[in-house]
């Protein structure tokens, strides 16, 4: 079984961009940090990234049938896109939204997400580390008796 852990616009840039909001770790390292903690699950992690937003939702739609859930940071789209959070909704499987940064403590657009209210979590503010927390609370909740 597998988990997406999708990413929206910019997020390529990660550890590199205002490392003074978003730190210096990678995509590259929330992988693994991801992937070791389904492990212990059984579970695999399949992460992606876009700045497109027709490739995410074609992502999404992948994984209605070949995941067993969803941790998205739909970085900017989290407040703009409406396609994205009707393709999420078609999806029945746990969903996290995860934002590195706390969008609620920066600028007044990045207060509303699309998406949280269709979510099963939210994490924000807890670094890379928040990649890691939603993953284990996935897998605990898709390999539960
Ligand atoms: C972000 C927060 C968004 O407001 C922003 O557009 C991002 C990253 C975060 O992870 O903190 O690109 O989703």
């Amino acid at each position: 079984k597998t988990i997406f852990v999708l990413n929206g616009p910019n997020l390529n840039l990660l550890g590199v961009r205002q490392p003074h909001i978003y730190g210096y770790d990678t995509l590259d390292d929330v992988k693994k940090g991801c992937a070791e903690v389904a492990s212990e699950f059984g579970l695999d992690v399949r992460l992606e990234q876009s700045n497109w937003e027709g490739q995410l939702i074609d992502w999404i739609h992948e994984a209605r049938t070949t995941a067993c859930g969803i941790i998205i940071n739909p970085a900017a789209f989290t407040h703009t896109s409406v396609a994205i959070r009707d393709a999420l909704a078609t999806c029945e499987m746990p969903l996290f939204e995860v934002h590195i940064s706390n969008v609620h403590a920066r600028e007044a657009f990045r207060h509303h997400s699309y998406v949280s209210d269709i979510a099963t979590g939210v994490i924000a503010g807890f670094g890379v580390e928040g990649y890691v927390l939603a993953t284990r609370r996935l897998c605990g909740l898709v390999t539960k008796p």
